[in-house]
């Protein structure tokens, strides 16, 4: 039987196991692998984010708009709604994996909301 998130034992991982997916996908990893510099850094980082997200706490600090606008741009505005469907469909997949319960339809919830308003921001800051 699955479990329910219940710590940040679980959250971390959740991030480590999605990250493992999203590394090797055909059509988004080379974003991550070509940008991120430090994985122990950003597993952390994101530990720190979906904890926050869940369960409060004040370990995160970024800006996600800002860094992925920044991404956008880097690699010339080609991140659509595909790249984010992919996205979310690692993340569904990662949580049905391994979590049920409340928490698990939280932040499955939380991340396509997320999804759509990361989208329409980077959609407004092509010029
Ligand atoms: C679908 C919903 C998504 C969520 C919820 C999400 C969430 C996040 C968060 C919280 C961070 C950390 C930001 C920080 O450094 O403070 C991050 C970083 C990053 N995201 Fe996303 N992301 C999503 C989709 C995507 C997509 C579709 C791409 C690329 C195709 C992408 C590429 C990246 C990259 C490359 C970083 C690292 C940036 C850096 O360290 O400079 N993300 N993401």
């Amino acid at each position: 039987m699955k479990k329910n998130i219940e710590n940040r034992e679980d959250v971390r991982q959740l991030v480590h196991s999605f990250y493992a997916k999203i590394r090797k996908d055909a059509e988004i990893g080379y974003f991550f692998n070509d940008v991120i510099q430090d994985w122990d850094e950003h597993l952390e980082k994101l530990t720190d984010f979906w904890e926050m997200n869940l369960f409060g706490g004040k370990n995160y600090h970024g800006n996600p708009i800002a860094v992925h606008n920044e991404v956008d741009h880097k690699f010339g505005g080609v991140i659509s709604s595909h790249e984010f469907g992919i996205w979310l469909n690692h993340w569904f997949a990662t949580i049905d994996e391994l979590f049920e319960g409340e928490n698990a339809d939280t932040l499955k919830r939380r991340a396509r909301k997320m999804s759509t308003m990361l989208f329409m921001n980077m959609f407004n800051s092509r010029r």
